[in-house]
């Protein structure tokens, strides 16, 4: 398409944007339940707009946000044992733990380092250790899908510059035995990085609500940094990911200085240079406004569905559950059908489900309500019900061979 020469009123501009967007997916409609983003909570959103035109990258034009962020940072924290950290809110988990690997290779002064990560954590390590010439070394699992410890031991060598744990899995919302990677980090003086993208902002609160919680944060000694995503289950609008460094020397090997700025030189510490104050801005609103007891409430609500629709799939015949939940994170699997064929139903009864090699995803976020779970149970018993009776008619065609 060219850029036409005149330009058109604003009316006809917003008129065509209305119904070119209205067959994608809303929040609203409750279809989206495979994503771990969510509707902005309203405070957010008014922030964010009201705050647009802030520069984060250009800091000394606003040095007042930059203080927002160091305050964000140790609210987000106090959340993770320790309100001394430093860090950032960053475009997401990608740009989070890309840092996170960078200021492990720096400190270790290696150039083609080996990271070991589980099998389960996001691609985005992968596409850093790619940027960041460095090798992911990848470890199985055990039974309960956390990261296999022995494993871990057993591929650690002179070149390796880093260990990841996870503490919410992608797939399954599973956390890793953070606790033993940290003392395999320490007596190997290797840098540990949590991914607690989801995680960070759903465990707190479930060790609130009297749920069992191993520690998985900065009360750890060998955690050195933590991804925790404002943007998931914190409410936020997109972007805003979350690198939380244990101390200001470690922040400080992906720190630079940057010398033609209009605010006069300033450093940044992100991967991007330009970077939203308003995202800072609406994060730090949200933290004020909802504080421990408002996410609480959220992540209670939450868990509430996701127990009923983990209840719901265990009475559909051919239907179950990978493991029991640990968040608000449900995997879904069948013996019975092919899950993908399961996923293609689901779709065609509008549904935003996340598929994974064996399973399908559920993540139960706050915009999920429950009209939505029971309107996607029916859906799933409808499902089953088709596959179970093609099932049979398959069985019935190869018996009559
Ligand atoms: C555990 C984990 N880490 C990192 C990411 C990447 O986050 P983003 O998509 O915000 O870059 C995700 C995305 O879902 C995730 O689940």
């Amino acid at each position: 398409m060219n850029l036409q020469f005149k330009g058109l009123p604003q009316k006809a501009v917003l008129k065509e944007l209305e119904s070119r967007l209205r067959k994608d997916f809303t929040f609203k409609s409750g279809k989206i339940i495979g994503s771990m983003c969510t509707s902005p909570h309203p405070i957010a959103r008014r922030v964010y707009a009201r705050y647009l035109d802030t520069n984060l990258g250009d800091s000394g034009l606003c040095p007042e946000v930059a203080e927002l962020e160091r305050e964000t940072a140790q609210m987000i924290g106090s959340l993770l044992s320790n309100p001394e950290v430093c860090g950032h809110i960053v475009t997401g988990g990608t740009e989070a733990n890309t840092l996170a690997l960078w200021a492990a290779k720096r400190l270790s002064k290696k150039e083609h380092g080996e990271v070991i990560v589980p099998v389960s954590a996001h691609c985005s390590f992968d596409k850093a250790a790619n940027m960041l010439g460095l090798k992911i070394v990848k470890v199985g699992l055990n039974n309960n899908f956390q990261v296999d410890v022995g494993a871990v031991e057993k591929a650690l060598n002179p070149n390796t510059i880093a260990i990841v744990g996870v503490a919410g899995t992608t797939g399954l919302g599973v956390v890793d035995p953070i606790g033993e990677l940290s003392k395999i980090a320490l007596e190997n003086n290797v840098y540990l990085h949590v991914d607690a993208a989801f995680g960070g902002f759903v465990l707190p609160f479930l060790r609130e609500l009297s749920y069992n919680v191993p520690d998985f944060d900065f009360a750890l000694p060998g955690v050195c940094s933590i991804t925790v995503d404002p943007h998931k289950m914190g409410m936020a609008p997109i972007p805003a990911g979350g690198i939380l460094f244990r101390n200001e020397a470690i922040r400080k090997t992906v720190a630079w200085k940057i010398s033609y700025l209009a605010g006069g030189e300033t450093e940044q510490a992100t991967l991007v240079g330009t970077r939203s104050g308003a995202s800072v801005i609406a994060v730090w609103a949200l933290l004020k406004h909802l504080g421990v007891e408002g996410y609480k409430k959220i992540v209670r609500r939450c868990m509430r569905l996701t127990w009923k629709l983990v209840e719901e799939i265990k009475r559909i015949e051919g239907l179950d559950i990978v493991t029991e939940p640990t968040m608000n994170v449900v995997g879904l699997k069948s013996d019975v059908f092919d899950i993908h064929k399961v996923a293609y139903e689901l779709r065609l009864r509008g549904w935003a489900i996340s598929l994974f090699p064996s399973h399908i995803r559920i993540v139960v976020m706050p915009h999920v309500r429950e009209k939505h779970i029971e309107s996607f149970v029916e859906d799933l018993r409808k499902v089953a019900k088709k596959l179970g009776e093609c099932k049979e008619r398959e069985v019935l065609a190869i018996s009559s061979v």
